[in-house]
């Protein structure tokens, strides 16, 4: 594979923790399905990822990881179009982080936030694992054994692929440079034929003598029009423009969606941990109490007692959910105390079943015939695999470790 193909591949994956809810809906998987139509996309279940804090109950995670298959495409992932797979099914991944976890400071993953934090916040399970403390590295290996563009994820993420890039970058400065790079960099200029090859000399010492950030975007781009010269090759005078060596594992870039933060039930940020979520495919009944008794503004006892709008979870959900007429009807009625809690909440379980609707449908195939969901993710599986493996070879390679 070219680094080409993978500046146009998305990687990201969720632990299946139990059923996907409105929070991680709007807050990622909403981006993921917008990515599909521009991009190579990958997306899968870290199951392994979930061992680290859940290995007790190992009796849960096989149901979790295929309704969370199913709740992605009721979402509408596009199987298509979109390549779905299982962690585990990889195992590749491992060996990569093996591999990685030689060449990683102690202290990358020491100072991670999550590490630190989970430590503080969950003190009544144990997390001084092995693997607990391994979970970002783990996570950098997903994503560059698939030498991946770009990893759309929450902001909580974010330190993650900070130390993937990291990681990424120290693996290129130890092992990127072949011997002979510079002069086979050099031959390949010049199979770009006279002028391709002269532009790319010219703007190359533009970025690496004056710092042209433009001449190092004009020089890739004219790569990516090269045709007639080999993936290595290209690979190579990609790297040989900013004046490192080879890029075997490319630095992947955070693709932050515009994330909304859901709101939970009880007025907090809608999170498995605080037992406040609403499931995307979660029964309608289920979801019309649980909006009638969600928190609204506490100055509100009485139907006549005044409100504000912006103390109020349930508003927040209405700015997700509902079109301006409905949110001004709102915020008239709150504020002079003319509407009730409970008219204020109607149209926000009708825009929330309405938008479930054609997700139920969707999951419905799925849901009755569990083998299509398992030739989806073994088809994926099997395409993942071949893409690690290729990548394992080129970092064997290049730790010396390609004998027989
Ligand atoms: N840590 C991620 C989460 O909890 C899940 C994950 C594992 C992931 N490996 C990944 C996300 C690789 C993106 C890329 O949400
Ligand atoms: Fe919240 Fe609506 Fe009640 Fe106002 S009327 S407090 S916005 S639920």
């Amino acid at each position: 594979m070219s680094l080409l193909e993978a500046q146009n591949r998305v990687l990201s994956g969720m632990r299946p923790t139990g059923p996907l809810h409105l929070g991680q809906y709007h807050g990622v998987l909403k981006n993921w399905i917008k990515l599909q139509h521009e991009f190579d996309c990958m997306f899968f279940v870290a199951d392994w990822h979930a061992l680290t804090t859940q290995y007790e109950n190992p009796g849960q995670i096989e149901a979790n990881v295929w309704e969370m298959i199913i709740d992605w495409l009721a979402a509408g992932i596009n199987p298509g179009s979109t390549t779905l797979f299982i962690q585990s099914k990889v195992p590749e991944h491992a060996e990569l982080n093996l591999l990685l976890s030689m060449i990683t400071p102690l202290a990358w993953l020491e100072r991670v936030p999550s590490y630190k934090d989970q430590q503080v916040r969950l003190h009544e399970q144990d997390f001084s694992s092995y693997g607990f403390l391994g979970y970002p590295l783990l996570q950098s290996a997903d994503i560059l054994i698939y030498k991946a563009g770009h990893v759309p994820v929450g902001v909580d993420q974010v330190p993650h692929v900070e130390m993937t890039r990291e990681v990424a970058r120290r693996f290129n400065h130890l092992f990127g440079r072949d011997e002979g790079f510079v002069e086979m960099a050099e031959i390949a200029i010049k199979k770009l034929g006279r002028k391709n090859a002269k532009m790319y000399r010219n703007l190359r010492k533009d970025f690496l003598e004056k710092g042209v950030q433009e001449s190092l975007e004009k020089a890739q781009a004219m790569l990516q029009g090269q045709s007639n010269i080999s993936l290595g090759d290209r690979d190579r005078l990609f790297g040989y423009l900013d004046g490192g060596g080879r890029p075997i594992l490319p630095e992947p870039q955070v693709l932050l969606s515009d994330a909304l933060i859901v709101p939970g039930v009880d007025g907090n940020r809608m999170s498995k941990s605080f037992g406040n979520c609403i499931g995307i495919r979660e029964a309608p009944s289920s979801i019309e109490k649980k909006i009638k008794t969600m928190t609204t503004d506490p100055a509100r006892v009485r139907r006549r007692d005044v409100g504000n709008p912006l103390k109020c979870p349930v508003f927040t959900l209405h700015e997700i959910y509902s079109e301006e007429d409905v949110k001004t009807w709102v915020k008239e009625g709150c504020t002079s105390g003319n509407i009730g809690c409970l008219d204020c909440k109607k149209p926000l379980v009708d825009a929330i079943l309405k938008e479930q609707k054609p997700m139920l449908e969707r999951a419905k195939q799925y849901e009755d015939n569990p083998n299509l969901v398992k030739s989806i993710v073994a088809e994926g599986s099997e395409k993942a695999r071949s893409i690690a493996k290729s990548t394992l070879e080129d970092v064997r390679q290049a730790m010396g470790l390609n004998y027989r």
